[in-house]
């Protein structure tokens, strides 16, 4: 029985450099979708989630083509200059919702089963969490020219996905005393860690990926069209 009320943040106005293609990387064709309506789908269906804001470029002129565009439980929100200004324009426009999962569009892969292990982390333990898969290369430090400086122990070391969970109030407050000290925040958990508030990293799937670069594409294809109960 779920107790806490959940909205969804997809922070959607990037351009996509990396991608190196001629319309934002959450509007390419895959497997017989947008990015987006993948990253957006189980977001939407799981009824845990009442509400799902969508943080747009000022010059989109794409989302709103979708036919997931007129679902009633999306509202959109203008997007800023970075990735945390998107999020905490999102955060503004959350209507009722206590906890917010925020996703990136450019992760289509993502299950209802992950989306299931941060919200029972929050019914459990009322507080914050993101997902993580850990590290499984020995891992390096070098200098600015390639030379290694040695070896960085793995055993605790974790790299961050998406989504990432946390109460609505708190999030908003650190990411708005991060944007103040002019912290570099490149996900939510680094402003709540900034804040001193305890997260927690959840083993979510590997191949939760982030579609960043062209050879991703093919990556997220198969793990859609092969999917293992996704
Ligand atoms: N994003 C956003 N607002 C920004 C920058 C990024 O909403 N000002 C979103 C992107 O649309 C994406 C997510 O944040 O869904 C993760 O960012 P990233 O993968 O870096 O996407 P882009 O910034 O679009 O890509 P790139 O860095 O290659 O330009
Ligand atoms: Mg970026």
């Amino acid at each position: 029985m779920i107790k806490q009320t959940y909205a969804a943040i997809l922070p959607a106005a990037g351009i996509g450099s990396r991608m190196q293609s001629v319309l934002p990387k959450q509007y390419l064709p895959l497997a017989g979708k947008t990015v987006i309506e993948h990253s957006l789908s189980h977001l939407i269906q799981h009824s845990a989630i009442s509400e799902v804001v969508v943080v747009l470029a000022e010059n989109d002129c794409w989302f709103r083509q979708l036919e997931v565009a007129k679902h009633p439980k999306i509202t959109l929100a203008p997007g800023g200059a970075e990735r945390c200004d998107s999020v905490l324009s999102g955060l503004h426009a959350i209507k009722k919702a206590e906890w917010v999962l925020v996703h990136d569009a450019a992760r289509p892969c993502l299950t209802h089963s992950d989306i299931d292990l941060l919200i029972e982390h929050i019914e459990t333990y009322h507080q914050g969490a993101i997902l993580g898969t850990q590290v499984r290369d020995t891992m390096k430090r070098s200098d600015a020219n390639g030379n290694i400086l040695g070896t960085v122990d793995r055993e605790h070391l974790w790299h961050a996905l998406t989504p990432q969970a946390f109460s609505v109030q708190q999030l908003r407050l650190a990411l708005e005393s991060a944007l103040l000290q002019g912290v570099n925040i490149t996900d939510e958990a680094s402003a709540i860690e900034l804040s001193g508030a305890a997260c927690s990293i959840l083993p979510g799937r590997a191949d939760n990926l982030k579609v960043t670069r062209p050879e991703d594409m093919a990556m997220a294809e198969l793990f859609l069209t092969q999917s293992l109960s996704l």
